[in-house]
């Protein structure tokens, strides 16, 4: 029988890289479960938000050092079967605006938009409904490109040829090149799922917003290449399920694929689970803004005096979105897109994402209502089933609670494992949103409707 697998970002192997380099200005510099920069940039002091979360503030005392511990497990190899496949360049891709369904046009922006409230996933481009499941394919292929336009850079579809390597040691494999470590901040895979860990740092840097252009993805398209870290790592995770497809030693059932990680990771994940159809389940651990949050429920939650990550925030800590976003962070209500659209592109497949009330700097209520909002696209295609969140505090970032268990256990049986296992009812909140209100009616102003 062919395993069911799991690609979990994890960033281990640049972790000495990312350890040397300093952060920018505003950037994250420590923190429990940081593992990147503990230093900034002259002119900048490593300050203390919270255990989670420290920054590199304008500045010259002495930085606050602060440490966190890094196990790595190297994965035994044994040399094996190799397949090669060159078919031409696949159309199923769903990255860029060049494999488009139906009829919409697809741009890249739209000029002149503008809106407060979460725009309407319901509404194409142009103003006209969308009605029917086949008219939803459409729209979210708008949404796609929107997506890539604003904010992630162009995902470029399989290249001409690809090759890939499966090796195997008892129960554990390594797929082409690939280096695996372990990570700390993982969640309990089930008997029965392989994991496959994926350095998504080796294949896009993000070490600061100066990483742009580094990394193997660059390599083979050149540094100047307008994908961002997003859509280089989505780029790679599409490029494992190839071979995958194509390298049967593996043993894997492509057609149960899940993808997950935790924090900067989560929001790989979401992104990948977003672009990349072919993945069957989508499971962001503590993505937070720039994850499964909306940009603009961020900024309000920052605006009522919490402590959160914004998008202003983000585009000058690391390379993760694309260079033009930074023309967009402080005019969001341009945006005819928010991240309710991301999670809706997963829609109906399977997504279930995990949130930290504990954990403020990821925006807590931004989540909340951001996955609400996403919520009415699974209602209207009839599966709102198919998409779980839970958000709790009680431990720390990227920690796994157990209390979570059976709610991820749930979603790998259905999704994963063939199972019955109900996944209703999993979609809940503590509500600890450090007193800011969450008012659904302001963001979110379309009805749903049934898509037929
Ligand atoms: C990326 O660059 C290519 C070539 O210059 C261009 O056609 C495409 O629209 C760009 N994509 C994005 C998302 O900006």
């Amino acid at each position: 029988m062919k395993l069911s697998t799991i690609i979990r970002l994890g960033s281990a192997c640049a972790v000495a890289q990312l350890s040397r380099a300093q952060s920018p200005q505003w950037g994250q510099c420590g923190g429990i479960g940081w593992n990147g920069a503990k230093t900034c940039i002259s002119g900048n002091v490593c300050t203390v938000i919270n255990p989670y979360y420290s920054q590199c503030l304008p500045g010259t005392q002495a930085p606050p050092p602060t440490t966190s511990s890094q196990a790595t497990t190297p994965v035994p190899t044994t040399p094996a079967s190799t397949s090669t496949s060159s078919p031409p360049t696949s159309t199923s891709n769903p990255g860029g605006g060049s494999s488009v369904p139906g009829t919409c046009s697809t741009p890249l922006t739209i000029s002149g938009y503008n809106n407060a409230a979460l725009p309407n996933p319901f509404l194409f481009d142009d103003g006209t409904p969308v009605q029917t499941q086949e008219d939803w394919a459409c729209r979210r292929a708008q949404i796609a490109s929107l997506i890539q336009g604003y904010e992630a850079g162009s995902l470029p579809p399989k290249p001409s040829s690809l090759s890939a390597t499966f090796t195997q040691s008892g129960t554990t494999g390594t797929l082409a090149i690939t280096a695996s470590n372990d990570e700390g901040g993982s969640i309990p895979i089930p008997a029965g799922i392989a994991k496959l860990t994926y350095s998504n740092s080796d294949m896009a840097q993000q070490n600061s917003a100066s990483s742009r252009g580094i990394g193997l993805f660059y390599n083979l398209y050149g540094s100047s290449h307008n994908a961002s870290a997003m859509t280089a790592w989505v780029w790679g995770v599409s490029r494992i399920i190839d071979a995958l497809e194509s390298t049967p030693a593996a043993n894997i059932n492509t057609q149960k694929i899940a993808v997950t990680g935790c924090s900067r990771d989560g929001k790989g994940a979401l992104m990948a689970g977003a672009f990349e159809t072919r993945i069957a389940l989508t499971i962001p651990q503590e993505s937070g803004s720039g994850g499964d949050a909306c940009w603009r429920l961020s900024k309000f939650e920052q605006d009522k005096g919490a402590v959160v990550q914004t998008a202003t925030e983000i585009v000058g800590e690391n390379d993760w979105f694309s260079a033009s976003f930074n023309n967009y962070v402080n005019n969001l209500n341009q945006l005819p897109y928010d991240h309710h659209l991301l999670l809706a592109m997963v829609a109906p497949r399977g997504l279930i994402s995990f949130e930290n009330t504990d954990f403020v700097w990821l925006s807590p209520l931004s989540s909340w209502g951001c996955v609400s909002a996403a919520r009415t696209v699974y209602q209207a295609l009839g599966v709102p089933n198919n998409h779980g969140f839970e958000q709790v505090g009680g431990h720390q970032h990227c920690q796994w609670p157990s209390s979570l268990t059976p709610s991820l256990n749930a979603f790998f049986d259905k999704f994963l494992l063939g199972g019955s296992t109900s996944t209703s009812n999993l979609f809940s909140t503590n509500n600890v949103f450090g007193g800011v209100p969450w008012t659904s009616s302001q963001w979110i102003n379309w009805n749903t409707p049934t898509l037929t």
